[in-house]
């Protein structure tokens, strides 16, 4: 059966100092009182080596938020697959809306990041989800089943294996406006009807789906009730230990 997951996305906040504390304290909280569900931090570049150190991958794993759509070679400034796995990484997001916006992320060079990513022994937290002006139109299905086919679909069932998707409508990344619960399971339920469609229902019903967009520990229980969420990409609810766990505890 497919795996529950709450994940944060530290996004651009953090000095490494700060990050370095905020993982000792949730890692702490984590021992101390075992998660029902698998628990991923995606931190900035910068706090992945010392983060790697210092967590109990038994309790909390570890993921960058990017990486390179190129294997090596000069590409000032830029951070490889491979160099994300060996800091002792275990995951990456790829998709995130706000790189395919601000840093002009095409469903061709997201795929070439699929690849490596998965080449590198990463697992993906691979994002999709529409704008507000697309799901006014009603447009949301078509939306996030081309950002699958642009992407992700070319993988063979067994690199399918290590990738969850996250549903992110853009409307509700940092708005404080969640999808109801019944929206999201509705588009949930449509996305594993494309992985089905595309892989096989015994592939679509291991298939971790998750939700995000102002997931907090005060929605969080009913999101996660519904059979089609499998967890929840967090953003702003990530950065605090106590915030973050109360989402955890929603398993
Ligand atoms: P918020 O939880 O801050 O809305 O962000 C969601 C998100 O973009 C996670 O990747």
């Amino acid at each position: 059966m497919r795996k529950k997951i709450v994940a944060g996305n530290w996004k651009m906040n953090k000095n490494l100092q700060e990050g370095v504390a905020l993982a000792k304290e949730l890692n702490g909280l984590l021992v101390a009182d075992k998660p029902n569900c698998e628990v991923v931090i995606c931190t900035p570049f910068i706090h992945l080596a010392t983060v790697a150190g210092l967590i109990n991958n038994e309790v909390l794993q570890l993921g960058a938020e990017n990486c390179a759509d190129k294997a090596s070679g000069a590409y000032t400034g830029e951070v490889s697959a491979e160099m994300v796995k060996s800091t002792g990484a275990q995951y990456v997001i790829l998709g995130h809306s706000e790189r395919r916006e601000y840093y002009n992320e095409t469903p061709e060079i997201l795929k070439e990041k699929v690849d490596l990513a998965l080449a590198n022994g990463l697992k993906i937290l691979f994002c999709i989800g529409e704008s507000l002006e697309q799901r006014e139109a009603n447009q949301q299905n078509e939306v996030c089943k081309a950002e699958l086919e642009g992407s992700v679909f070319h993988l063979t069932p067994e690199q399918w294996a290590n990738v969850v998707i996250a549903y992110e409508p853009i409307w509700a990344i940092g708005t404080g406006k969640t999808a109801t619960s019944d929206q999201a399971e509705e588009i949930h339920a449509f996305i594993r009807s494309c992985v089905a469609e595309k892989y096989g229902q015994e592939v679509a019903d291991n298939t971790s789906i998750l939700y995000g967009g102002s997931c907090k520990g005060s929605n969080a229980p009913e999101l996660f009730a519904k059979p089609n969420i499998d967890g929840g990409l967090i953003g702003g609810a990530s950065l605090k230990a106590s915030d973050f766990k109360e989402i955890i505890d929603a398993f």
